[in-house]
């Protein structure tokens, strides 16, 4: 883990709040792996005080790249800061995705911002596995928040997408456009990334095809070190930390019942 300040190299506005950060961070960029998150000073300053946690969304050639949706005060300073400034980061943290051979299928599942970690996974996987075939699953509520496509096309994954309104892709959940996608006759393996009740409805489709699945869970980090105690879930073997023993979890390992 390393703490440094990054200098920003760019930040883009991808539509619909969306941010693409690229920053300068060789160590981080060398040492990261698709899951693993940064801990973000948005700010020159303590406003707001903490930092605030962004899944890595790519990295290489000594650079990280975050995506990162405006919701709050701390994303929305970050959106105003721009080329030769720096931020401190704090950094790689976590587990991230497990990615091994063999693997003929990985079915990545997003919803909204979650799509964030799945760009650098997709790279992995292509990496670990060359062969095996890529699809991201991508939900969203609007077409206008299905952002970053051509970075998964780049990659040849394949897009299945499902847009609440209707405005791209299949109209409904994205959950449902992966029951009835996958085969469990191969080795298929689920990754996603999405609202908690995208994961637990995650939870009965790959159960129902015996397809083993990982989760990144999203919760409240104050620290990101497992010394504050503020981002920890309920397991089915006691209690984590999300940002020491997450953020991905095998998807049966959560408490689902007390998630919502
Ligand atoms: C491990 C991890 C990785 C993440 N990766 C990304 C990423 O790559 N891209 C991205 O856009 N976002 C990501 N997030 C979420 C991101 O950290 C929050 O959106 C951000 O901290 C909000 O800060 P803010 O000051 O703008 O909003 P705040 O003013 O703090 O909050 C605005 C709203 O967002 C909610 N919120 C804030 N933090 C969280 C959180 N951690 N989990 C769920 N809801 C929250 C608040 O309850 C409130 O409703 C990640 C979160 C975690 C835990
Ligand atoms: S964020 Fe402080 S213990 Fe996890």
């Amino acid at each position: 883990m390393f703490s440094l300040e990054a200098n920003i190299i760019r930040q883009t506005p991808c539509g619909a709040g969306f941010y693409l950060l690229e920053l300068e961070a060789p160590d981080v960029s060398s040492r990261a792996a698709p899951g693993q998150f940064v801990m973000v000073r948005v700010g020159d300053d303590y406003d707001p005080l903490l930092r605030r946690p962004l899944s890595v969304h790519d990295a290489g050639d000594g650079r990280i790249r975050l995506l990162y949706r405006v919701v709050g005060k701390g994303t929305g300073r970050l959106s105003r800061r721009g080329e030769g400034e720096r931020v401190g980061l704090l950094g790689p943290l976590g587990n991230g995705f497990e990615v091994r051979p063999p693997l003929d299928t990985a079915a990545l599942v997003a919803g909204g911002r979650g799509v964030a970690p799945m760009l650098f996974l997709a790279r992995r996987i292509r990496r670990e596995c060359p062969s095996a075939r890529l699809i991201l699953f991508f939900g969203a509520r609007t077409g206008e928040e299905l952002v970053r496509l051509e970075a998964f096309e780049n990659l040849n994954v394949e897009m299945r997408l499902a847009t609440e309104d209707g405005s791209k892709g299949t109209k409904g959940l994205v959950t449902q456009l992966v029951r009835g996608s996958l085969l469990s006759d191969a080795e298929v393996r689920i990754y996603a990334c999405g609202p908690m009740p995208m994961l637990k409805a995650l939870g009965p489709v790959a159960a129902e095809q015996s397809i083993p699945a990982q989760v990144s869970l999203e919760a409240h980090m104050s620290c990101g070190l497992g010394v504050c105690r503020g981002c920890v879930v309920k397991t089915k073997n006691g209690y984590a930390h999300v940002c020491q023993d997450g953020p991905v979890f095998p998807l049966d390992a959560p408490d689902w019942e007390v998630r919502t």
